[in-house]
């Protein structure tokens, strides 16, 4: 396993970055210089980039040139992307893991740096919610963000919907397809989810320790089991091309990042709420509650400043459902 406490630039790292600056070739004498490195060790790491998907064009007196990148989502290749102050200041790439929730946990434990990343390819024990499996096979995305929020315990599950939106905001602006989000956390496209959020947290009393958002985004899966291929899907399947997962994610970041610091001012979703509806698919739709084994099919109309949903019967009754007490199904389909 990869060590979770390297975040230094390698050498191949740095090769990337000089062959990223520069639309042109980049001269194999300057990197010797700059990296202080033999020609013999340039041409080694040239070489072992092209064995990992780099297309690399390398000309006689001219140099190298970058001509692609392989759809990787290590450090380099998220940084490139970047433009947040403070998350992902660490980013802990693991090609494959157990499950990138343990991972940031256990780096929670250790007090890891706030805004710490742990991101993988490929998950052999991937948790979903209520403790059901998250199935992750290699092409998705599957990551976790480790947080020290200050703000009272009740209040940290405010912090999966606004993964959500920053998921559904970065898919749009990247991909351009309608992301929306079915209350309080699934990202669906095309009514189908590509997306689900566990946040685990850790509390003393009424303090939080840590938390730890776990992402996973269904990027370029082309097939899924039968018992979820009607209600899954990916943005591959969906775009009918691959996605440049690096990006999509860096997207993500910056969008998060934006939102999280909002909530930390005001401890709520005062100010957020907006943004929320906005990409909330049961809005003004009809949703079946179930609640303790009864059922309510009322109207959704928007989610307030604590972060539940507001529904309303036929006439004109409000009620707010709190995150986590009940299960609201779209009463078509999925949605
Ligand atoms: C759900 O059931 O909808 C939530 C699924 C959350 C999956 C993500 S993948 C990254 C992180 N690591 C995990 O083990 N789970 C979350």
């Amino acid at each position: 396993m990869a060590d979770l406490n390297k975040t230094e630039k390698t050498t191949r790292d740095k090769i990337i970055d000089m062959l990223k600056g520069e639309k042109g070739y980049v001269s194999g004498q300057e990197m010797c210089d700059r990296l202080s490195l033999s020609r013999t060790a340039v041409w080694k790491h040239i070489k072992a980039l092209k064995a990992d998907g780099y297309v690399i064009d390398s000309v006689n007196n001219r140099g190298y040139r970058l001509v692609s990148l392989p759809d990787i989502i290590d450090e380099a290749a998220i940084r490139s992307h970047l433009h947040t102050k403070w998350l992902a200041g660490d980013i802990v790439y693991l090609p494959e893991t157990d499950s990138s929730n343990i991972q940031a946990k256990q780096l929670g434990e250790k007090g890891g740096n706030n805004g710490t990343v742990v991101v993988t390819d490929k998950q052999t024990a991937g948790r979903g919610r209520r403790g059901r499996t998250w199935i992750s096979p290699a092409g998705n995305i599957y990551y976790s963000i480790l947080l020290y929020p200050d703000v009272a315990v009740e209040r940290a599950s405010m912090i999966t919907l606004i993964a959500a939106m920053a998921v559904a905001r970065a898919v749009r602006d990247e991909e351009k397809l309608e992301a929306m989000i079915k209350w309080p956390n699934d990202v669906v496209v095309n009514g189908k989810k590509i997306c689900g959020i566990l946040t685990e947290s850790s509390t003393d009393m009424e303090y939080i320790q840590y938390v730890v958002v776990g992402i996973g985004i269904n990027c370029n899966q082309k097939e899924f089991d039968d018992e979820i291929s009607d209600t899954a899907t990916s943005i591959s399947l969906e775009l009918g091309r691959d996605v440049e997962r690096a990006k999509l994610l860096a997207k993500f970041f910056d969008y998060f990042e934006d939102y999280y610091d909002i909530f930390l001012e005001t401890e709520d979703f005062s100010r957020l709420s907006e943004k929320y509806n906005e990409l909330l698919i049961n809005k003004e739709r009809e949703v079946k509650i179930i609640e303790k084994g009864q059922q309510r099919v009322l109207r959704a109309v928007g989610i307030n400043d604590m972060g539940g949903l507001i529904v309303e019967d036929s006439k004109g009754n409000r009620d707010t459902i709190i995150s986590g007490e009940v299960s609201v199904r779209g009463l078509y389909g999925y949605v």
